[in-house]
């Protein structure tokens, strides 16, 4: 499964990147507004530090204007994905920009069905946003699970990209239901890499190895 950083914080990108396990980055108007940066500025930024895909969201609503803002934001890296909510103008715009070979991730999904239209109209990535389905009771990771399974039947190539990821379980469930990617925030990668088993094994291998020393 490959693994996308959820922020538009540069440092996190940067430190999360440097353990080479970043495949890509996510970022919305929310996180965006966090950083309170210049737009462009920061997301080639990000695409200076993260190979892989790099997504950017466009800010307006209709057709004509989603297109124009996608056009713009493709010239900005060669690794650059658009982002486009799922309304029917962005079904719209979608047409239009993935025959013009844009890369797009077609975010604010929350279900099979809304999938389904995004890939028919050449989205690269869908992203069902797992944890927000979870907040009004439904069983996000559930959705998710039949997005998977709905695109293997078809042989869809449209990607499946988890997102709002709110745990490690979150995560865990990701990967056995066979999602593509997981866009995770970076507070959870460091949840995600620790144990205390670890943490209690390895220092008990210094300790005995300490040991050893003071006895030679
Ligand atoms: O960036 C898209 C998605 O991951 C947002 O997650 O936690 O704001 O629902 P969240």
């Amino acid at each position: 499964m490959k693994i996308f950083l959820d922020s538009a914080n540069i440092e996190d990108i940067k430190k999360y990147a440097s353990w080479g396990i970043v495949d890509g980055v996510t970022t919305n108007p929310s996180l965006v507004a966090k950083e309170n940066v210049d737009f462009k500025t920061r997301v080639q930024e990000i695409c200076n530090v993260v190979d892989g895909p790099v997504s950017a969201e466009v800010v307006s609503i209709t057709a004509d204007e989603m297109i124009a803002e996608a056009r713009n934001i493709a010239t900005w890296a060669p690794n650059v994905v658009v982002k486009i909510p799922f309304i029917e103008e962005g079904l719209k715009a979608l047409k239009v920009i993935s025959a013009e070979k844009i890369m797009t991730n077609v975010t604010l999904i929350f279900s099979p069905a809304q999938a389904m239209l995004a890939a028919k109209a050449g989205a690269t990535f869908v992203s069902p946003f797992a944890g927000r389905l979870d907040d009004i009771g439904e069983d996000g990771m559930e959705v998710v699970a039949e997005i998977v399974n709905i695109f293997q039947i078809y042989g869809i190539k449209t990607k499946v990209l988890a997102a709002s990821i709110r745990s490690n379980q979150h995560i865990l469930q990701a990967m056995r239901v066979g999602s593509d990617v997981a866009t995770i925030p970076p507070k959870l990668l460091d949840k995600m890499i620790a144990h205390p088993l670890t943490d209690k094994g390895l220092a008990a291998f210094l300790k005995d190895w300490e040991g050893m020393k003071a006895n030679t």
